[in-house]
């Protein structure tokens, strides 16, 4: 903290959102409990690179000026030796600050690797290319790309993947884990600033790898459990129009992260004036794209892929009942 102030001016953690401070010196903003003690770490390291490097350097340019060769005649140099003091503090002062530096990064390390017994558990699953946030405390709860935390409470998220390595990487924490599939992996932190924040993919994995990119909501303690039912309600409200609500489940489903509505061709078909034209499948056939098609395609989206496209659709059977697909098939209907 003091370091943070003395090297940095303000806190950036108190910058909020947006998380980019305006400073080129400053770090990005700290919104968990350990990401200041890592900030802390990094930049006591930094201090400690600038001083030997000011030190060292320092001694190398007044010894090449002092012991210079002049410029008329020459001396010849004096029998050198040692000295053993000398020696003695230039290794142990370095062997000192290097052993608090492990002391320090292995303590952290290990509060950053053993999550809290009373910690909320979140499970988070990577695709291709969007991320889903399942909420085991809360039915039914499951977000794309929308994490929702409370502050001061440890969230423990339990992170897998369902097709290639994705890495799951919350910058104001300080946290970054690979998301493997066929395996688990663990990360916890602590919220300590309201906010929204941005959640990237930090491992290459395929064209969409760049546009991976997800939100995580830190809200106080009180409106967690009501922002959580708030999201995870996906019934059509009264006097809502189908589309309406459809657009809702479309937004829920991430839809948009390969199905673009203007035409532009993603990792799947536009689905802009689709509704009513035939498409040509892989196997060369015909199909009418009809509410049956459209169906079909939500909950075995690899049963009749459209030509000049590969099976990469994630099945949302389970994840959408009738009623939500309904909404779907109008709001795709209204994209004339
Ligand atoms: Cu997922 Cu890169």
């Amino acid at each position: 903290m003091i370091l943070n102030l003395l090297l940095l001016g303000p806190d950036p953690a108190l910058l909020g959102t947006p998380p980019m401070s305006e400073s080129p010196f400053s770090l990005l903003p700290a919104a968990s409990t350990n990401a200041q003690e890592i900030d802390d770490v990094y930049i006591f390291i930094t201090a400690l690179c600038v001083i030997s490097f000011v030190i060292l350097m320092g001694a190398q340019i007044y010894f090449m000026l002092k012991y210079k060769k002049p410029k008329a005649g020459h001396r010849k140099t004096s029998p050198l030796t040692h000295s053993g003091k000398l020696e003695f503090w230039w290794s142990f002062i370095p062997a000192i600050l290097l052993l608090i530096l492990f002391g320090w990064g292995e303590t952290l390390y290990m509060k950053m690797m053993s999550p809290p017994d009373d910690a909320i558990s979140i499970r988070v699953t990577g695709q291709k290319w969007f991320w889903t946030v399942e909420y085991p405390d809360t039915a039914g709860a499951i977000l794309t790309d929308e994490l929702i935390v409370p502050v001061g409470i440890p969230v423990r998220l339990t992170l897998t993947s369902n097709d290639v390595i994705h890495s799951f990487f919350i910058p104001v924490f300080r946290l970054k884990k690979d998301a493997v599939p066929g395996r688990y992996t663990n990360m916890w932190f602590e919220a300590t600033t309201p906010g929204v924040y941005p959640i990237f993919c930090a491992e290459y994995c395929g064209d969409q790898h760049s546009s991976m990119i997800g939100k995580v909501h830190v809200v106080p303690r009180e409106e967690y459990q009501a922002k959580l039912d708030e999201a995870a309600r996906l019934v059509q409200d009264e006097g809502e129009s189908m589309v309406d609500f459809g657009k809702r489940v479309w937004d829920r489903g991430g839809c948009a992260s390969c199905h673009s509505l203007d035409g532009t061709t993603k990792t799947g078909p536009s689905l802009k004036g689709k509704y009513g034209t035939n498409e040509t499948l892989v196997d060369g056939s015909t199909i009418a794209i009809d509410d049956n098609y459209i169906r079909e395609s939500i909950l075995e989206p690899n049963a009749k892929v459209v030509q000049g496209f590969t099976p990469q659709m994630p099945s949302f059977a389970g994840r959408f009942d009738d009623k939500a697909i309904a909404g779907l098939i109008e709001f795709i209907k209204s994209n004339k």
